[in-house]
Parts: structure tokens; sequence; C-alpha cells
């Protein structure tokens, strides 16, 4: 397996990525269908994303296929700028490999070395067993809970807040 960058020309494979996680697991932001990106508009998304400094966007591949990804994006203004919230998936069939966290450790390391990036933040729904004991296996904190973040067909799911310092 090998992490790097997202590419432009990656765009139609990770649409078809997103589709496929989106029917795998109920943990993400959206549901099946509901990922709304086409070809263009995701080959300008990781066009804007790599003109910036405190923005990541990376791809775990294995011969040849998107297995994982994982999307970062600091602040847009100064103030804000040294901070920043993820997203991370893997396909369900490689769950437990340590795929994820090769995704994050790759984070860490890259916000070490940014020079920009003070903080890393994420959100997790209050059931995601799995994601939490992965957050905090690598260092994250809890530090609050965000109630009815969620809300899929109607039932509320609570969101924890995590984070880790980058000093
Ligand atoms: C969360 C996710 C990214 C983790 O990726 P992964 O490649 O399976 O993660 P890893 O294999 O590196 O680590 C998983 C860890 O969770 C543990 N684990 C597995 N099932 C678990 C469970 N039900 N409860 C607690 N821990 C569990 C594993 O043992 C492993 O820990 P270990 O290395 O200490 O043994 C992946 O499961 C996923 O894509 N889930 C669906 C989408 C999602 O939840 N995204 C995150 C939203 S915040």
């Amino acid at each position: 397996m090998i992490i790097r960058n997202a590419v432009e020309s990656d765009a139609e494979d990770l649409i078809d990525y997103m589709d496929a996680i989106s029917e795998e697991s109920n943990f993400l932001t959206f549901g099946p269908g509901e990922f709304g990106a086409n070809v263009q508009q995701e080959k300008s998304f990781i066009a804007n994303l790599s003109t910036k400094k405190n923005t990541l966007f990376i791809v775990a591949e294995m011969d040849g296929k998107i297995i994982g990804n994982l999307s970062f994006s600091g602040g847009p203004r100064p103030r804000i700028a040294h901070v920043g919230e993820f997203g991370i998936s893997v396909l369900k069939e490689y769950w437990g490999y340590g795929v994820g966290e090769e995704l994050l450790q790759y984070l860490i390391n890259w916000s070490k070395n940014s020079g920009i990036i003070r903080k890393i933040n994420l959100k997790v729904r209050t059931d995601n067993t799995r994601g939490i004991h992965l957050y905090s296996k690598m260092g994250f904190l809890e530090e609050g809970l965000l109630k009815r973040d969620l809300m899929i067909n109607g039932d509320f799911f609570d969101s924890l807040l995590m984070g880790l310092s980058i000093d």
C-alpha cells in the first residue's frame, strides 16, 4: 500500500470510492447517493486544495485501487490558519489492517513539518467505537460533545469533538 497526494486525475475514481463507502458506513456525513460532486467539481476541489499550504488530501492506494482517503483543511484566515479538521475513511474490506492509522500518521507528520498547523480537530459520532479507539491511540483527546450533530432517517446522533495539539 502507498499513501500519496490526491491528484486531479483521481477525480473519477474518488467519486466511485465515495459512492462505495457511503453504502458501507453510516458514520459519514453523507449517505448512499448523497456525496453530491461530479467529476469536474471533484477535480476543482483537488486543484484548489493543492494551492494551499494548510490543506492535505491523501489517498491510500493498493494495486492501483483507492482503498482509503483523508482530507484536512486549515482555516482560510490568519487567526484560524493554524487549525483544521479532517475526514477519513477506508473501504470496509480493508478495515482493521492499519490503513486508517497510516493515513493519520501521515497527517500528523505532515502537520509537524507544515510550519503552519498547530492543532488538528475532528468530529466523530459517539457510537463510532472503532474511530474513537483509533483517534485516542494516535493521541487525540476528547474536548467536547455536540448534541444532535447528525440526523439520519429522523434519528439524531451526537458527535464527540477530539483534538491533537501539534507542538
Ligand atoms: C474509522 C476507520 C477510518 C478506521 O480505519 P481502519 O483502517 O479500520 O483503522 P486501523 O486498522 O488503523 O485501526 C482500527 C483500530 O480500531 C480497533 N477496532 C476495530 N473494531 C473496533 C471496535 N468495534 N471498537 C473499538 N476498536 C475497534 C482495531 O483493533 C484497531 O486498533 P488497534 O490497532 O489498537 O488494534 C474505518 O474503519 C472507516 O473508514 N470507517 C467508516 C467511516 C468512518 O467511520 N470514518 C470516520 C468518521 S469520523
